[in-house]
């Protein structure tokens, strides 16, 4: 017999109607569907988180004094499958006078001193989820065309890791949940990334989406009210979270079983046939407005979710969040919770800023349900709406855990998370500069609104740089990172920019054992605009797929610098070679090859200040020939209407992403 995954889902289901499905039960039927290769719909009783009995050795909380056990197991498979795509890719990029393969050859039997590569997307909304899209359509050696000359397929196949935060992390999140699929299924896919809908109308009717929007608006009541019906907190994350589903998950009713801790389950991830998923959020107690220096930055990633920084300072396995524990142990008598970490409600907790979009839901002029109208106000009257942007976390695993030096919510019963980006870290560095990932260059796609005219500025640099100077930043460095008049007035948010390539220029901390080698080089990647004005304000709703794909084309261009094509940076393709190779190179003694000195010069920071206040910003499309006339049109229209577009609300969130 065929067996299929709604079979094998519904059979979960079933017995998950009694009252506590066993363990064996459970790791069986996850067995069972991960044969089947793809994201699992893990969760037992759907989107209502379910209480099974605890496995026989219990979650407990770990310290963040290093990487977990399974991290570690699962990297040597990856750093490993990287070998051959980073040889492979290298050769390609061509470094004249350098013989890549051979350099890759002669240190194979020894990982460590290979490269070790991170990704990461910032925030922005779908801004950046389609500007980011095609960042990573670009990298991946799966789009077409992408091993051609000039072109960098093959740069996710050779990474290790793979962060995003909020916008971005809609991008990281449908690649990953959705099986490991390509952006250019997603663009071809008429049921997902369809934007057409806007998240208040839900999904276009058809294919594996069969709602009309009332039927929508029931299940996103439905589906909430279950999890508050079993006693879990909701707040407005859970509509939000529900809804992003229906946009990004490839699944009936946007996947309500699928968890982000399944991710770990799937053959494309036990297989370590892609880079480690890693989705950023804040700790924000109620009332506090947080900075880059007094946030605490939570990852959830496949296997566990917590916080290396000097807080919390633990973690937990993803799959049991929700489950009621005191000072890293499971109470006595208590069950485990499973189901509470869906996949859609991670996405929505690191996005949360746009929980203000749910609350449009109250537009007259919208034929919702009276029901979700009484639902979500009665959720608003219980948080008070300055708090109607976190994701409430009850109960809090990190109660009562750690408590010298737990300064963060140890006598809370709630953890109260919040959109990655509201610390103004908005690329997600953190996870990727821990020393104990010892990653060596980060690529860092930037597609914040820093400026009025929507472009980023370098802000989110700058606040991770400023971070890593303070007690927060236990024991993480940074390179250095110039003011953001500088990053408009030299033009280093115009091109892909270097920071940190001199090792020995960077502060480490004293006592922590690192070397300036030790921290990453970043490769700042800022959204520009090519063949169309990529800068659609934070709070665009809907896009339709022509405008969508033409996005999509720009970021292939802001990754590639047009492929190479762009005069006096047509050596970009062997420059990012030049890049992912720098710190190998330092560990290996090599000398650093002359066509890599160059582009060092050419493309590296190099401590120049320009701080005087800049002109205003307003970039031009760099290939006006190529660009389409209406879609410049389209792109001019909307700055120009952005102050309409924005309500109060979007008005907020705009100048906070
Ligand atoms: C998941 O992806 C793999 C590799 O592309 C493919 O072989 C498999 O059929 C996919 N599974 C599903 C359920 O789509
Ligand atoms: C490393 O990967 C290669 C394929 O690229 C494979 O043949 C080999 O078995 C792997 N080694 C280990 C130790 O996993
Ligand atoms: C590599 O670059 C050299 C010039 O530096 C050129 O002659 C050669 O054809 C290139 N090889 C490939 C495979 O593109
Ligand atoms: C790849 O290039 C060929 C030839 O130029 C073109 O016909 C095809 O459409 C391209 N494919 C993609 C996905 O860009
Ligand atoms: C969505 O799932 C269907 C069925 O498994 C598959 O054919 C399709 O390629 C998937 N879409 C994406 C974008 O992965
Ligand atoms: C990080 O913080 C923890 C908890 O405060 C502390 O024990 C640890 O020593 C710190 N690590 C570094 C490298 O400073
Ligand atoms: C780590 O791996 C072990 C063995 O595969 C597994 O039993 C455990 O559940 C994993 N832990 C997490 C947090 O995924
Ligand atoms: C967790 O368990 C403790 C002790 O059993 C109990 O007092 C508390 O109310 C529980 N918290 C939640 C959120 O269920
Ligand atoms: C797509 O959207 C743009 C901007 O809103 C609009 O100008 C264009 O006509 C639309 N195209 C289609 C095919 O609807
Ligand atoms: C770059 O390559 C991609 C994929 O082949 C193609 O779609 C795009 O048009 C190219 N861009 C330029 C500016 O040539
Ligand atoms: C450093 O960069 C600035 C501006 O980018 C340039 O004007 C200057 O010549 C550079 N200095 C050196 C020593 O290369
Ligand atoms: C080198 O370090 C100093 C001191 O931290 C800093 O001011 C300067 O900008 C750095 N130069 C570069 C190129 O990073």
């Amino acid at each position: 017999m065929k067996i299929s995954s709604s079979f094998v889902a519904s059979g979960l289901a079933t017995f998950a109607q009694c009252a506590a499905v066993s363990q064996y039960q459970q790791d069986a039927a996850i067995e069972a569907l991960s044969l089947l290769g793809r994201t699992l719909p893990q969760s037992p009783n759907g989107y209502t988180p379910s209480h099974v009995e605890c496995p026989s050795s219990p979650p407990a909380i770990r310290l963040a004094n290093s990487l977990s056990q399974n991290e570690t197991e699962w990297l040597s498979k990856r750093r490993n499958n990287t070998v051959q795509p980073m040889r492979d890719f290298l050769t390609r990029m061509n470094i004249s006078g350098f013989d890549a393969g051979t350099y890759i050859d002669d240190h194979s039997n020894n990982a460590s001193a290979l490269p070790n590569i991170g990704l990461a997307f910032s925030g922005g909304g779908w801004r950046a989820l389609i500007n980011g899209a095609g960042v990573l359509k670009a990298f991946d050696s799966r789009s077409g065309n992408t091993t051609n000359t000039g072109q960098l397929g093959g740069l996710l196949q050779s990474s290790t890791y793979l962060a995003g935060l909020s916008g971005g992390n809609w991008l990281v999140g449908s690649i990953i949940v959705n099986n490991y699929t390509t952006v250019e299924r997603l663009q071809e896919d008429s049921t997902v990334w369809e934007f057409g809908n806007s998240i208040l109308e839900g999904p276009p009717t058809g294919g594996i989406q069969l709602l009309n929007s009332i039927g929508y608006y029931s299940n996103l009541l439905e589906s909430v009210s279950g999890k508050d019906d079993a006693g879990f907190d909701i707040s407005i994350t859970d509509y939000w979270g529900r809804a992003l589903s229906y946009q990004l998950i490839n699944a009936t009713d946007g996947g309500p079983a699928q968890t982000w801790s399944s991710i770990a389950d799937t053959e494309a991830f036990r297989n370590a046939d892609h880079p480690f998923p890693i989705s950023i959020a804040d700790g924000r107690a109620p009332g506090q407005k947080i900075l880059s220096l007094n946030s605490s930055v939570y990852e959830f990633n496949p296997f566990e979710f917590g916080t290396w920084d000097p807080t919390s300072y633990g973690f937990i396995p993803t799959r049991y969040l929700g489950t009621n524990m005191t000072n890293g142990q499971v109470n006595d008598n208590t069950q485990c919770v499973v189901g509470f970490d869906n996949a859609g409600y991670v996405m929505g907790t690191s996005s949360s800023l746009f929980n203000n979009l749910i609350l449009q839901l109250n537009d007259s002029t919208l034929d919702i349900p009276s029901t979700l109208r009484a639902a979500i106000g009665a959720v608003l009257a219980d948080l008070g709406q300055d708090d109607n942007d976190i994701a409430d976390y009850r109960p809090n695993p990190f109660y009562g855990w750690n408590p010298t030096n737990n300064n963060y919510g140890v006598n809370s019963d709630s953890l109260t998370l919040v959109d990655g980006g509201l610390d103004n870290q908005n690329v997600p560095f953190h996870p990727l500069i821990q020393p104990n990932r010892h990653v060596d260059v980060i690529f860092a796609n930037d597609n914040s609104a820093d400026t009025s005219t929507n472009w980023p500025n370098g802000s989110s640099l700058v606040q991770t740089y400023q971070r890593s100077l303070g007690e927060i930043s236990n024991g993480t460095a940074f390179p250095s990172i110039p003011d953001t008049n500088t990053f408009i007035n030299l033009g280093l948010n115009t091109r892909p920019t270097f920071f940190g390539c001199n090792a020995s220029n960077i502060t480490v901390h004293t006592g922590s054992g690192q070397t300036g080698a030790d921290v990453p080089l970043i490769v700042y990647i800022p959204n520009y605009p090519y063949v169309t004005y990529s800068n659609e304000p934070t709070v665009t709703l809907t896009t339709n797929d022509t405008y969508r794909d033409v996005m999509i084309a720009n970021g292939h261009d802001v990754a590639t610098m047009a492929n190479g094509t762009i005069s006096g940076y047509q050596n970009w393709p062997q420059c990012v070679a030049c890049a992912i190779l720098s710190r190998s190179f330092t560990r290996t003694g090599t000398i650093v090859p002359q066509a890599c000195t160059e582009c060092f010069t050419q493309y590296c920071w190099n401590g120049t200040l320009a701080s005087h206040t800049p002109a205003s910003y307003n970039p031009e499309p760099r290939l006006q020939e190529q660009s389409v006339a209406s879609n410049i049109a389209v792109g001019r229209y909307h700055i120009s209407v952005r102050s309409l577009v924005a309500s109060a609300v979007g008005t907020l969130v705009a100048l906070m992403l």
